[in-house]
């Protein structure tokens, strides 16, 4: 199990963060650091993973072999930025299982709600990474691990890029049981609930709307 709070300060992934930041990086150039930022965020929030042996033959010998253990993991991106994150950790681990939950945000309530869930089976017996760039408020990321957890899941972890202090603060006391991974803690957000200093809206960078 992983501390409650991991940041990822390797310079390779600081180095990408910050072009990333940049608001002269293209929408091609923010996917393709995204994508390839993903893989070092994958590498360290799956580092303590299960492993067992098999017996396999070297072109030399027989050797007992580590390789993974348990069921496949199970990714949940939180639609849409999520998906940016999921791409590339797909490519590190492509046997994982894929989930989306899909929240907007009422404009009256200003509570997030639901209108896309769709998991994998047996939840309750993957390791479950949920993952979305931009942990602000942590309003729709606590509503997200809800959902999880009332479809199964009991050992979850939050994947992100860029956290808030408030969003983090929401999540340990919603969800204490649920580490984080990310990139950065910033400053923290602004009137817009947007992270400072950030990075702008992932989505919209990523995807190329405006
Ligand atoms: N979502 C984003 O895309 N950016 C922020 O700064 C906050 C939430």
């Amino acid at each position: 199990m992983p501390d409650y709070l991991t940041v990822v300060d390797h310079p390779l992934v600081q180095h990408k963060l910050t072009i990333m930041r940049d608001k002269e990086t293209s929408t091609a150039g923010f996917r393709r650091l995204l994508r390839e930022i993903s893989h070092l965020l994958a590498y360290e929030v799956t580092r303590d993973l299960e492993m067992t042996t098999k017996t396999i033959q070297t072109p030399m010998r027989e050797i007992e072999a580590p390789i993974l253990d348990g069921k496949k993991l199970a990714l949940i991106s939180i639609l849409r930025a999520g998906n940016g994150l999921l791409d590339g950790i797909l490519e590190l681990i492509p046997a994982a299982r894929v989930g989306f939950v899909g929240l907007y945000r009422d404009e009256e309530t200003l509570q997030p709600v639901q209108y896309y869930f769709k998991v994998p089976e047996a939840l309750e017996d993957r390791l479950v990474i949920a993952v979305d760039p931009m942990l602000a408020t942590g309003n729709s990321s606590v509503a997200a691990i809800d959902l999880l957890k009332k479809a199964g899941a009991r050992n979850i972890r939050f994947l992100c890029l860029l956290a808030a202090p408030e969003g983090i603060a929401r999540m340990k006391e919603a969800h204490p049981d649920v580490p984080i991974v990310t990139a950065s803690v910033d400053e923290g957000l602004d009137e817009h609930g947007y992270i400072v200093p950030g990075l702008g809206d992932a989505g919209d960078r990523m995807f190329g709307t405006k």
